[in-house]
């Protein structure tokens, strides 16, 4: 058995990998099918000072290696995640990342002051959700406001602060650089790349909104591209994800440079894809003979 821990802002993780926010909801149905002390730790649906509907039907649509979502940043709000499904989730033996968004900076601060007085592990700051008006990419698509909400949300907690990057700008790699120098413990990217479809018999977009957030095996080489970027651009950890659905595609992010992988589409379509991702990266170092994943973490020797 290879070693497959590592270390995230000072936060033990038994192995790199995470569930990604908004796949796995806060583990109830996954607890169902396998314990959840096998994964490395699980981000939560992103939750909001407020409850949120979420944006109206349809809201997934299916593409070639891929899907869209546009479903609006719908949750119970954080009273309710904080009482009801927090408990729950920190007797799992696995690291808690609470993934969180506003539609102010306001909010976002007022959020992370809650999540600060629990004993969640860690925090991640969404602030490239594509499928919201207000908040969401707008904060995470200029260097200026991205750094702005990072900088206010780190003056109201001193727990571990991930901030959730967009793909859908010009350098993602300029963005993770404001937000490190903002205070950001870590980056996480890329969340969805934004897309759309038309149903051509109706002449109507498929999606309600018009427009969704596109993930899935088909945007993974963008991943690895910016993860690429990212972390040969800042000191911070990345922790990657985007299209993941194996331990060869894990492995090859992190040689990118992440330092842990989060597991999105692939959850949809086999709910244990987390749990045999880490499975496939412990034969794969095996394989070669390698002793820790730390080794593999950045070790692409770029032409
Ligand atoms: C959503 O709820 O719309 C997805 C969250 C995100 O893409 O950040």
């Amino acid at each position: 058995m290879a070693d497959l821990s590592v270390n995230i802002c000072g936060v033990d993780f038994k192995n790199p990998v995470i569930p990604a926010s908004g796949v796995f909801g806060y583990g109830r149905e996954y607890e169902e099918l396998y314990p959840l002390s096998k994964l490395g730790g699980i981000a939560t649906k992103g939750t909001t000072l407020h409850r949120r509907n979420g944006n109206l039907s349809p809201r997934i649509a299916e593409t070639p290696s891929g899907m869209l979502n546009s479903v609006g940043l719908q949750n119970p709000g954080i009273d309710y995640f904080i009482s009801t499904e927090l408990p729950n989730l920190l007797k799992k033996d696995t690291v808690i990342l609470a993934n969180f968004a506003g539609s102010t900076v306001e909010e976002c601060v007022e959020a992370a002051e809650k999540l600060d007085d629990t004993d969640v592990h860690m925090l991640e700051l969404n602030i490239s959700c594509p499928n919201v008006k207000q908040g969401g990419a707008a904060f995470g698509t200029s260097c200026e406001m991205a750094a702005e909400v990072t900088s206010r949300v780190r003056k109201a907690t001193k727990k571990p602060l991930v901030v959730k990057l967009s793909p859908n700008v010009t350098s993602i790699a300029e963005i993770a650089k404001a937000v490190e120098a903002a205070g950001a413990d870590a980056v996480s990217l890329i969340n969805t790349l934004l897309g759309m479809r038309i149903d051509v018999n109706t002449c109507r977009p498929v999606l309600k909104n018009n427009v969704g957030g596109m993930s899935g095996p088909a945007v993974f080489p963008i991943a690895v591209r910016m993860v690429w970027q990212t972390a040969n651009a800042v000191k911070i950890p990345v922790i990657g994800m985007g299209g993941v659905s194996s331990g060869r595609d894990a492995i090859e992010l992190m040689m990118a440079g992440a330092s842990a992988v989060q597991v999105g589409a692939a959850v949809f379509t086999d709910p244990f894809a987390p749990v045999k991702i880490i499975e496939e990266m412990n034969d794969f170092l095996d394989s070669k003979g390698i002793s820790s994943i730390r080794d593999i973490i950045g070790s692409v020797k770029a032409w």
